[in-house]
Formats: structure tokens, sequence, C-alpha cells
């Protein structure tokens, strides 16, 4: 069955991600487009119907966003909002203006045409969310008004010409039914099936890469987290044996988690996995470093160095590969795309899977459409074991970044035991999956302490716990006294080479949810 699909064109708005989102929970599917997109590359996705985002300009200024005006007389049903709005009225005749006062936040909205397509199900007033600066002074012929708020212009339409807009946010949780309104548009107005479940997503995505892929041999760098994991799963449900994932034992990984992750994948789901240890490898090039950066670099230049050998003994045993598979979701696709430039990077990431230097492969991204709640449910979908789904966020660097100063053996020991005990004691509280990453780090200080009738002087371990949506800001969490308590007395009594323990109190920014 074909993919329905709504593309949203983003002008720039905070909230356009929240557009895909709110629409991908009806389960239609929804793109993000640069507004700048040619007509024709917006024509090739044969859209149901076309949303106009926000956005931070005015149509009057001089780098307004450049959107083809032509999009509105493709016949596909448009929904502007907010500058969307502004652009719909600006190209097709009508008046904007500087409102007298910019209206921001929230506000009361009547409804006036209780016949709009656009607005059925919903009372007279509505609760919404505005954040704007021009208005609409004069709308374009054949167009009426539908809502107003007390002092501007809400929404308006003509039916006939299959355009509407609305100077809100129905995408945003402070408009509590704006979802309804998303509904109405995509249902009522574009005529969605609502079928793109997680169903449909892997049998058209096993399907198109099989249709690839041919009889040719795919490799897959595993890390152990839910995108990796999930993408060689659902190219394992097309290709079966032509992929071999390569999951590489950097030193740094979390205790057992080398073990743990062969046994879900290669036992329980029967991937094909070449588990390398590489440990001493690692480890013997961080001997000495203490930066960050160079720990960072060691690691990637390290990693790429054994997924290489292994990529080409792999390519000796099959014949020839030709295809990576790599987890990339779509928030960085957007991102990359976007008219808003790329976010300022402040640590070197590396990812696992990087491409091996010589060889000329291409990529297979089963998971760029998705966002990672969609992922897990894809994951869920494909029956793969919770552990995996619901697993916090673990740096490609690992420990390394958590061990303050030089990475030895023993440190990196305590550490995996130190921190092996603050996911334990914040898994019985109940509390992993709602936290988005917590983690012990191990702090070159020592300090003295007494046990029993011995006097100890110890390694110190971080507690660090925080909130957050996308790793991008923070905030730290009030764990419970009692699983503090539990966590500080455990290591303390358990770990020998910790003898005390500290809890992080910052948030990000101006902290980073590293140490490093
Ligand atoms: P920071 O410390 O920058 O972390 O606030 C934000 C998010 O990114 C993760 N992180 C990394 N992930 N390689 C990765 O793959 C890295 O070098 C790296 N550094 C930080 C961090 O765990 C958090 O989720």
């Amino acid at each position: 069955m074909d993919t329905q699909t709504i593309v949203i064109l983003d002008f720039g708005s905070q909230y356009t991600q929240l557009i895909a989102r709110r629409i991908r929970e009806q389960n239609v599917f929804s793109v993000v487009l640069p507004c700048t997109a040619p007509i024709s590359e917006i024509q090739a996705l044969k859209p149901l119907g076309l949303i106009l985002s926000g956005g931070p300009s005015s149509v009057y200024d001089a780098d307004a966003p450049a959107a083809d005006p032509k999009l509105l007389e493709l016949g596909v049903p448009v929904l502007g909002i907010c500058y969307g709005l502004h652009f719909i009225v600006h190209h097709l005749g009508g008046k904007v203006l500087g409102a007298p006062r910019r209206e921001y936040g929230h506000a009361e909205v009547v409804i006036e045409d209780a016949e709009s397509a656009l607005f059925q199900g919903l009372p007279p007033t509505l609760a919404v969310w505005m954040s704007h600066g021009d208005e609409a002074a004069k709308l374009p012929d054949g167009f009426h008004r539908t809502a107003v708020t007390a002092s501007a212009l809400a929404g308006f339409e003509s039916a006939e010409r299959r355009i509407w807009a609305v100077q809100f946010h129905p995408e945003v949780h402070h408009t509590p039914l704006g979802p309804q309104i998303i509904k109405n548009f995509v249902f009522s107005i574009c005529g969605a099936r609502g079928d793109w479940t997680p169903a449909h997503f892997i049998e058209t995505t096993v399907a198109a890469i099989r249709e690839k892929v041919g009889a040719g041999h795919v490799i897959c760098g595993l890390s152990g987290g839910v995108d990796s994991s999930v993408a060689a799963v659902l190219v394992h449900r097309a290709i079966g044996d032509q992929l071999t994932c390569i999951f590489v034992n950097n030193g740094v990984l979390r205790k057992n988690e080398f073990i743990n992750v062969q046994n879900n994948l290669r036992d329980r789901l029967g991937l094909k996995i070449v588990a390398v240890d590489a440990s001493e490898r690692f480890l013997a090039r961080l001997a000495g470093v203490t930066d960050p950066e160079t720990k960072r670099k060691h690691i990637g230049a390290e990693f790429i160095a054994v997924f290489d050998d292994e990529a080409t003994r792999i390519t000796k045993e099959t014949g020839g590969v030709e295809w990576l598979v790599q987890g990339t979701l779509y928030p960085d696709v957007i991102e990359s795309s976007s008219v808003k430039g790329p976010s300022q990077t402040i640590k070197s990431h590396h990812n696992v899977g990087g491409l091996p230097l010589g060889m000329k492969l291409k990529l297979i991204e089963p998971l760029r459409d998705l966002f990672k709640d969609e992922v897990r449910r894809i994951g869920r979908d494909l029956q793969m074991p919770e552990e995996i789904l619901g697993r916090q966020p673990f740096p490609g660097p690992g420990l390394a970044v958590r061990i303050l100063g030089e990475v030895t053996p023993e440190r990196v020991a305590l550490l995996q035991e130190a921190d092996e005990i603050v996911v334990a004691e914040i898994k019985a509280a109940g509390l992993y999956s709602s936290i988005w990453q917590s983690f012990a780090v191990l702090l070159p200080v020592m300090s003295v302490g007494v046990m029993g009738d011995q006097r100890t002087y110890a390694y110190t371990a971080a507690v660090r716990a925080v909130h957050s949506e996308d790793g991008m800001t923070a905030d730290w969490t009030p764990l419970p006294y009692e699983v503090l308590k539990r966590i500080s007395s455990r290591i303390v009594n358990e770990v020998r080479g910790i003898n005390r323990v500290v809890y992080d109190i910052t948030s990000k920014p101006p902290g980073t949810i590293e140490w490093e």
C-alpha cells in the first residue's frame, strides 16, 4: 500500500517538528521540508496536504524565507499556521500589518464560522497559544474570517480554494484542543486513511530494503543502543544473514554490556554478529591521555581502525560488501536540511558506524524518517526486548568521558561497579524510564574516610541524573533521598576504592550532561 504524506514547509518555527509529530500521532505520515524546497520536490512526494509552519520573520523582512507562492495553487489542501497565515495573505493579495502590540502567550479564540471544516467538534471558544508580531489586516479576495481573538483575526479560509489558516499554534501543548484541529485538517479536509502504523512502516521498509539490496552484502556497526539495534533488526528482517553486524568492545562499555548485547541480539533475535573484544587495544591507546577531546579522538580513530579491519575481513569472506546500515534519525535529517543551519557542536560527538576509511559503501538508513519514540514503537512491534528499547542514551566514548583524568583498566572497573549500582537502584525505584540519563562519574579526587576501624584513602564517585527532552538542555533530577541514600551506601560498601559519593545538582546549561 502506498504511504500517504502530509508535507510541512518549515519557515523556521521552533514548533515545526511538533506539527510533524502531532500528525504522525494520528497514524498519518508527515515530512518536514525547508520552505525553500522547489515545487517539483514537494510534488514528487504526492502530498495529501500541505502545512505552512510558523516562523520568526515578518513577510516584509528583506530576508523573509523565500518560498514559492505557486505552492498555494497546487490544488492540494493547505493549512497556514502563524507565519504560514501571513504568507498566504501576502501572496494572494491581502495585507499584513505589524500589530500594535505583540501577542505572545495564552489567548482565547472565538470561532465565528461554526461550519468551518477545520473547527468541527470544537466548542465556540478555545484556549490557544499565540506567538506573533504581525497580523492580517485585509484578507485576500474570496476568503472569509473564521475565528477572532479579542484583539485580532485568528483564522480564515476559502474552502473553495482549499486553503485554511490560523494565527495561533494548534500543534503546541498550550492549545489543548489543537489535536482536534490537526485531525480535522488531516482526515476531513485531506481525506487521510490513518494507516501509517508500525506494522505498515515495517512492511514497506522491509520491502524497500529487500529491493534495494538484492543479493548484496550489508554491514552494520552496533553500539548496543536503541537506534543501531532497531536499524539492524529491521534490515535483518529484510535480508537475513546477508547482514553482518559488528560490535566492538572498546574497553569502556558498561559492566557486562559486551555480553548482554550479544545475548539480546544474537541469541534472542538471531542476528549474525561479529563481536570484537578490542578493549586492550583501546585502553593502550588511552594510556596517559587526560584531555577529554583527545580521548574522544583516540576512541573514534581506534573504532574506525577496528571496524575497517573487520569490514575488510567480511568483504573477503562474502566476496564483497556494498552497503552500510546507519541508525540516523529524523531530527538529524531535518537539522541538516533546515533553513536555520546546523546547530553548534559543543563536543565532537562520535557515533558508531562511521564510514570505514577505504571503503566506498552505500548507506541504508531505515530510521531516517522516524523520531526516537517512533523507533521504540517499531522496536516493540519487532518484539525486541525492553532492555534494549528502554535504554537510556549512552555516549559513544562510553565510560572514558566519565572517568576524569587518565583512563586505566582499574578505574574502568571501579566505575563499572559504581555505575551498575546507580542504574540498578534507579531501576528498583521505578525511575529508570522517566529519567533521561542516570550514571556515575569517577573523580580523580582522593579523600580520607573510615571503615570499621580502618582509615581509608580512596576515590570519589559523583552521581548524576537528569531530565531532558533531547539532550540539548537538561534539568538535574531531584532523586528521592531514600534512593540517594541506598546508592551512596552501596557504592561505599561494595566498591573497594571509592569511599565518598557526591550528587551533581547542575543543570544544562550552564553544565553539560557528561562531565567531559
Ligand atoms: P553533553 O555532555 O554534551 O551531552 O551535555 C549531551 C548528550 O550527548 C551525549 N554525548 C555523547 N554522545 N558521543 C556520543 O555519542 C559523545 O562524544 C558524546 N558526548 C556527549 C550525552 O551522553 C548526552 O546524552
